[in-house]
C-alpha cells in the first residue's frame, strides 16, 4: 500500500434558491466517487460543501415568498441535503456560507488584504431603483431590446434577436424587482486588485494543478490584463456586513469560496484530532483539490487563489473543472421536460442508474457530457443488470441450495483470479486521474470475461449431474469471487448496491486492499436479486413530471436566475483522428474578401463577398467583434467552398472562412503567405 495521504475535497456550493437538478449532480456524483475511491484506498480524505446563501437573487426570492432569507435558506438546505442523501452524495460536512465561522474566515481573509494594500476604494456609477430602494444587478434590469425593440428583455443580451448590449443601452428600462424607472446613482466601492497577484498566479497555473485547457484559458485572461474585482455591495443585501464600512457587504462570491474553509472548519470542531492549519495553513502538506463546473473557473482560478495567498493560506492543489450536463444532445429544457430535478428523478427511478452513467461518461476533462436518455436506458440495463448482477444471480442460487451457503474451500481457476485483481491497479490509476469512463469500460469488459467463464463452465449442466458436485461448488465459488471484485471496484460508483452485495456476501465494507484475497470457506446469505431494469414507461413518467415541475408554485425561480455568467469557451483537447477521405472532402480554397459590410440588426455578423478565382459567394461570418470591415477589403484568406448553403435571416451563407481562437475580439482569420492567387485549392 502506498502512502497515507491526506486530502480535503470540495464541490462548488449550491444557490440557496433553487432545488438540485440533474445538471448540478454532474458535480456532487463526480466528487463523491473521487472522495469514495480515495477512502477505499485508505487515504484520510475529507468530502466537504456548503449551501451557498447570500446574494440579491436570494434576498428577493425570499422578499417573494414573503418569508425572512433565513428561513428560505434554512428550508433549501434541508431540501438539498434530503436530495444529496437520496443520490448516497456521502459528504463528511455540510455547512452554510451563512455560519459564524464563514463569517470569521471572511473577515479575516478581507482584513489581512486589506492590511496587505490589495484593497482600493472608488466610486462607481450604477442602476438604482428609487421605489425599492436598492442598488440593481445587470440582470434585474429590464426593457426593449436596442437593436430589434423586442419587449421584455433582461440584462445585457436579447433572446429575441441575439443582441449583446450593455443594459444603460436598454430602451424603457424598468427594475425587475418593482417595474419602477431605474436611476443612475453613484456610491463607493471596494475592490480586490486582482493585478496585484499576476505573478504568483502564472506561477500557480504553470504548477500543474489546471487542466490543460483551463491553464490556456487563464493565459487568455492574463493577457488580456487582470482586473479589479468589485467586492462589495450596497444594502439592502443579504450576506455579511464589512468591518468597519457600515452598510456595504460582502459580494457573495467572496465569501461564497470561503464556505469551502468554513464547512471544514465545523468539521475539525466536532472531529477530535483533526487541525485546520494541517489543511490550510501556508506550509501545508495536505492535499486541496476543489471539483467546479467550467463556469466558475474565473473564481476559482484567480480571484480564490489570489485571496487565500493574500491573507497567507495555502493555495489548492489542484482545480477539477468539468463540462455542462446536456440530454439527449440539447441544454436541459424546462418544456421539453428535460430540466429534471434530483426529486423527481427519484421518484422515478434509482439513483444508481444516473451514477452508474455518469461514471460510464465522465473524462478527466472539460468537455459537456450528454445525458441520451435511450443510451442511459440501454447501458444501464446492458452493464449493471445484464453484466455484473448477472454473476452473482447465476452462481449464487446454487452456493445457497446445494452448499447451505458455504463457499469451496479453494478456487478452481487462481489464476483467472489474479488476473482480475492485477486489474486493480490499473483501476485504481484510471479512477485517480478521474477517468472514470475508461474504469467503467474495463471493468465492464473484465464483467465479460467473467461471464463468458460460467458459460463455458455451464454450473446448471453440472448441477445435473450429482458426481460433478464438487466441480459444481468450485464454479460458483470462483463465480461469486469474480463478483466479488467487481462490485468492489464499482464500490465508488455504486456504494448502496456494493452495500447489499456485502450483506449477502456477509463481509465487511470492501477496501482495495482487502480484494486482493478471495473469499474461500465463507458462509454466504440468500441472494435477493439487486438491481432491475430500467423500463421505458420510467423515463417517460419522469419527463411528464418534469414538465409538472414547471407549473407547481415551487418553481417560481425568476428569470432563471443563475447567477454565473456565461461559461468560458474552451478549446477542446487534440482529440480523435478522422480518415484521409473524410479530410478529401472537404474543399479548402484560397479566397479574396472584394467586400465586407456590416449586417443590420446582426451584430456579430459581417457579409463578405469572396472572390473563388471567377466565381463569387456571399458569406454572412461571424467575426464582427474582431474585424472592421473596411480593414478586411482586398486581403486573401481560406474558406471552406463546398459547404451547403444555409439559409440565415439575414440572407443566404454560401460556405465558410476559417479563422482561429475562443472568439469575440480574440478571433485570427487565416491567410495565406503571399504568392497565393483565388481559387487556388488548399491541401
Ligand atoms: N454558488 C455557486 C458556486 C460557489 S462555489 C464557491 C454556483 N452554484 S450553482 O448552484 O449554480 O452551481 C453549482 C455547481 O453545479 C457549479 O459547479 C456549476 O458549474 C454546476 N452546474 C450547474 N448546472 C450544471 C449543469 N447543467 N451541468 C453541469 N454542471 C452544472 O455556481
Ligand atoms: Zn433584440
Amino acid at each position: 500500500m502506498n502512502q497515507v495521504r491526506d486530502i480535503l475535497i470540495t464541490s462548488a456550493l449550491p444557490y440557496a434558491n433553487g432545488p438540485i437538478h440533474i445538471g448540478h449532480l454532474v458535480e456532487y456524483i463526480q466528487t463523491d466517487i473521487w472522495a469514495r475511491f480515495q477512502k477505499m484506498r485508505g487515504h484520510r480524505c475529507w468530502y466537504v460543501c456548503a449551501d451557498d446563501a447570500h446574494g440579491t437573487p436570494i434576498m428577493l426570492r425570499a422578499r417573494a415568498e414573503g418569508i425572512s432569507p433565513e428561513s428560505l435558506i434554512e428550508r433549501v438546505a434541508a431540501e438539498h441535503q434530503a436530495d444529496f442523501a437520496a443520490f448516497c452524495i456521502g459528504f463528511d460536512q455540510y455547512h452554510s456560507t451563512h455560519s459564524p465561522e464563514n463569517r470569521h474566515f471572511a473577515e479575516l481573509i478581507y482584513t489581512r488584504n486589506c492590511d496587505q494594500g490589495h484593497v482600493a476604494q472608488r466610486e462607481i456609477e450604477q442602476a438604482y431603483d428609487p421605489r425599492e430602494q436598492m442598488f440593481l444587478p445587470d440582470r434585474f434590469i429590464k426593457g426593449e431590446c436596442p437593436k430589434c425593440g423586442a419587449a421584455d428583455q433582461y440584462g445585457d443580451n436579447c433572446e429575441a434577436c441575439g443582441a449583446s448590449y450593455s443594459p444603460a443601452e436598454l430602451k424603457n428600462p424598468r427594475s425587475a424587482v418593482s417595474g419602477a424607472v431605474p436611476e443612475m446613482r453613484r456610491s463607493e466601492h471596494y475592490f480586490f486588485k486582482l493585478a496585484d497577484f499576476e505573478g504568483m498566479l502564472r506561477d500557480w497555473t504553470r504548477g500543474g494543478g489546471l487542466q490543460t485547457q483551463v491553464a490556456n484559458k487563464l493565459d487568455e485572461w492574463f493577457n488580456a490584463g487582470l482586473q479589479e474585482w468589485d467586492i462589495s455591495r450596497d444594502a439592502p443585501y443579504f450576506g455579511f456586513e464589512i468591518p468597519g464600512a457600515p452598510g456595504k457587504f460582502f459580494y457573495v462570491w467572496l465569501d461564497a469560496p470561503i464556505g469551502y474553509m468554513a464547512s471544514f472548519q465545523h468539521l475539525c470542531e466536532r472531529t477530535p484530532g483533526l487541525e485546520f492549519d494541517r489543511y490550510w495553513g501556508a506550509d501545508s502538506t495536505a492535499e486541496v483539490y476543489h471539483f467546479i463546473g467550467k463556469d466558475i473557473i474565473y473564481f476559482h482560478a484567480l480571484f480564490w487563489p489570489a485571496m487565500l495567498h493574500g491573507a497567507g493560506f495555502r493555495t489548492p492543489s489542484a482545480i477539477f473543472a468539468h463540462g455542462f450536463l446536456t440530454v439527449d444532445g440539447q441544454k436541459m429544457s424546462k418544456s421539453r421536460g428535460t430540466f429534471i430535478r434530483a426529486r423527481t428523478y427519484l421518484e422515478h427511478l434509482n439513483p444508481e442508474y444516473l451514477r452508474y452513467y455518469f461514471a460510464a461518461k465522465l473524462g478527466a476533462g472539460v468537455d459537456d457530457i450528454d445525458l441520451s436518455l435511450e443510451d442511459f436506458q440501454a447501458k444501464v440495463n446492458a452493464d449493471l443488470v445484464g453484466k455484473i448482477v448477472n454473476i452473482a444471480s447465476r452462481t449464487a442460487s446454487f452456493i445457497h441450495k446445494r452448499f447451505a451457503g458455504q463457499l469451496a474451500a479453494n478456487l478452481p481457476e487462481p489464476e483467472l483470479f489474479a488476473e482480475f485483481v492485477a486489474a486493480g491497479e490499473t483501476l485504481a490509476a484510471a479512477y485517480d486521474q478521474r477517468e472514470f469512463a475508461r474504469a467503467m469500460r474495463e471493468i465492464m469488459a473484465l464483467a465479460d470475461r467473467a461471464n463468458q467463464y460460467i458459460d463455458e463452465q455451464a454450473p446448471w449442466v453440472m448441477a445435473k449431474d450429482p458426481g460433478r458436485e464438487a466441480e459444481l461448488h468450485g464454479v460458483c465459488t470462483q463465480g461469486l469471487n469474480l463478483f466479488r471484485l467487481l462490485i468492489g471496484w464499482l464500490r465508488p460508483v455504486l456504494p448502496a448496491t456494493t452495500a447489499a452485495a456485502e450483506d449477502f456476501l456477509r463481509i465487511e465494507p470492501l477496501t482495495w486492499q482487502a480484494l486482493s484475497q478471495p473469499l474461500l470457506n465463507h458462509q454466504v446469505a440468500k441472494f435477493k436479486p439487486l438491481m432491475t431494469r430500467i423500463e421505458r414507461s420510467q423515463i417517460e413518467a419522469m419527463l411528464e413530471a418534469s414538465k409538472a415541475d414547471l407549473t407547481s408554485p415551487t418553481a417560481a425561480t425568476t428569470p432563471d436566475p443563475d447567477q454565473n455568467p456565461a461559461a468560458p469557451t474552451l478549446d477542446p483537447p487534440l482529440g480523435a483522428t478522422i480518415d484521409y477521405d473524410s479530410f478529401a472532402q472537404v474543399d479548402l480554397r484560397i479566397a479574396r474578401i472584394v467586400e465586407a459590410s456590416l449586417v443590420e440588426g446582426a451584430d456579430k455578423l459581417l457579409r463578405l463577398r469572396l472572390d473563388l478565382g471567377g466565381e463569387e459567394r456571399q458569406v454572412l461570418a461571424g467575426i464582427r467583434s474582431a474585424y472592421a470591415p473596411e480593414s478586411l477589403t482586398g486581403r486573401l484568406t481560406v474558406m471552406v467552398a463546398n459547404l451547403a448553403p444555409r439559409t440565415m435571416r439575414f440572407g443566404v451563407s454560401e460556405g465558410m472562412v476559417l479563422a482561429a481562437g475562443p472568439g469575440g475580439q480574440e478571433l485570427f482569420l487565416l491567410a495565406p503567405d503571399s504568392g497565393a492567387t483565388p481559387g487556388m485549392k488548399v491541401k
